[in-house]
């Protein structure tokens, strides 16, 4: 993958999205780390996804390099995009936190945004999908807004593919899947809210 291609992107439009990411061998690796114990999603480390089942209805397992090697790995791929986000866009990021999603047939995860101005310290979001062969049928498409509200673009979640965007910019939703459906989400956070701080040029 060519980083300064994604950075270019984010910096252009504030989202990227990169195809074969990784391989299907690679994603299968992946998925052989999906842990056996679940949380429900909800209770955000920053208490930004106040859970309520009418809101996401996802299950999650915050990520650890002690679930595998290619978890590891995957980390050590972030922690590559991390340094090049800083490098490129001047983004100070410190640190990043990801967990494994699973979307059962039926759930969802209605619109919002990642992150508020001012009110966290996400920047970056990440969500990487582990799902072979995605049907048009197996519904849950990322769907994504822009600032305005506007309807942006719907995201197939094919196994391999990763999404970048700016997290207080794009709105954005899980329409529910019909098959069970694996990603990683992931962010990108610098120290503190990042109140008062300068924006890079956008
Ligand atoms: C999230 C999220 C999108 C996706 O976990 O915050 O928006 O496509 N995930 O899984
Ligand atoms: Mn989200």
């Amino acid at each position: 993958m060519d980083h300064n291609a994604v950075m270019d992107a984010i910096y252009a439009r504030g989202w990227a999205i990169v195809d074969d990411f990784l391989s299907p061998a690679e994603v299968a690796a992946l998925r052989a780390c999906l842990p056996a114990a679940w949380q429900p999603a909800g209770i955000g480390r920053e208490g930004l996804h106040q859970g309520n089942a009418d809101i996401r209805r996802d299950q999650i397992h915050w990520l650890d390099a002690e679930l595998g090697a290619p978890v590891a790995d995957y980390l050590a791929r972030m922690e590559s995009l991390r340094i090049a986000a800083n490098r490129l866009l001047m983004l100070g990021l410190f640190d990043y936190e990801a967990h494994f999603a699973r979307y059962r047939p039926g759930d969802f995860y209605a619109t919002h945004r990642d992150a508020f101005a001012g009110r966290s310290n996400r920047r970056l979001t990440s969500v990487f999908y582990l799902n072979q062969d995605w049907q048009p049928a197996d519904g849950g498409l990322l769907r994504v807004y822009d600032d305005g509200e506007q309807h942006l673009m719907d995201v197939s979640p094919m196994g391999g593919r990763l999404v970048l965007f700016l997290s207080e910019e794009f709105p954005h939703e899980v329409l529910p899947a019909r098959e069970e459906r694996y990603s990683i989400a992931g962010w990108f956070r610098v120290n503190g809210t990042g109140l008062g701080r300068v924006d890079p040029p956008r």
